[in-house]
Order: C-alpha cells, then structure tokens, then sequence
C-alpha cells in the first residue's frame, strides 16, 4: 500500500498536469486564431504531452494500490497579448512544475517512499528538457522583437519542430 502522503501529493500532481493541458490548450486555440498556426501546433502537441504526464502518474498511483483522484480546475488564462507573452507564461508554468517535482521527490525521500521516488526519476529529467526547449523558443522570440517576418520564421519553426518529433517517434 502506498504512503498516504505520498499518495495525496501525486493526486496534487496529477491535477497540476491536467491542468498544464488545459494551459497549453487554451494557448494553442489562442495562437490559432490569432495568426501563428505554427505556435498552435506546437502547443496542441504539447497539450497531448500533459495528459501523458498526467496518465503514468495515474497509472502509477493505481498500480501502487492508491488511487487516483480527479480534482475541480480553474479556468486557465485565455487572453494573451503576444507570442511572447504566452512563452513567457509556458517559461514560468514549467518553473513552476518542475519546483513541485522536486518538492514531490523531497516528500518520498522523507517518507522513505523509494519506490515513488525511483519513479519520479523519469520526470526530473523530462522537466530539464521541458525547461530547456521552452527556454530556447523564449530566447528566439524575444531576439526577433516585432519583426514580423522574423516571427513568422519562428512560427515555421515551431511547425516543424513537431513534424520531426512526429517522424522521430515513427522511426522508433
Ligand atoms: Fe508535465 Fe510540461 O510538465
């Protein structure tokens, strides 16, 4: 059985990825009708990477003789004033994560819940490269400024990002 502690901060977690979905969902219907097809891509795919996030805790909680929890959900932020407001937030909402992947890592260590903290491994490493391909599109963004042809560069960009991840992942 499960420490309930433990199990309690993974159901928070659980709703923190949910929510991180709806997050970048709500961005994306933004880029979308706001002339960055490419951003909206970006961040749909990225909606779809949340609920996986959200799934293997889930499945880990169960497996573990938990159970997983769904919780009530704000509204996520739907008005945004640029391309980069909205990578500035997606910067600050993965900070954010990955603060409370650690706190969740600390917990199990204290609990001596080496199981779950053997698990939360795999996602340390993912919020380094979440943090870090976030913060390269940021850098791009706040680098073109309002140079609009340079911004529709970046929103290829971001295209493309996904078709290759698509093609990688098809290779595997
Ligand atoms: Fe589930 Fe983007 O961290």
């Amino acid at each position: 059985m499960i420490n309930p502690k433990v199990e309690a901060a993974l159901n928070e977690q659980i709703k923190k990825e949910e929510h991180s979905a709806r997050l970048y969902l709500s961005m994306a219907i933004w880029c979308e009708v706001n002339g960055y097809p490419g951003a909206a891509t970006f961040l749909y795919d990225h909606t779809d990477e949340e609920s996986m996030h959200q799934m293997k805790f889930v499945h880990y909680l169960n497996d573990r003789g938990g159970k997983a929890t769904l919780s009530e959900l704000e509204q996520p932020e739907s008005n945004y004033k640029s391309l980069l407001d909205v990578f500035k937030q997606v910067m600050q909402h993965e900070e954010y994560i990955t603060a409370s992947i650690n706190d969740l890592y600390g917990l199990t260590v204290e609990e001596k819940d080496y199981t779950t903290g053997n698990f939360l491994q795999w996602y340390i490493t993912e919020q380094i490269e979440e943090e870090s391909l976030m913060r390269t599109i940021l850098d791009k963004i706040s680098l073109v400024g309002n140079d609009k042809a340079g911004m529709f560069h970046i929103d290829k960009e971001l295209e493309a990002m996904v078709k290759s991840k698509r093609t990688a992942t098809a290779v595997e």
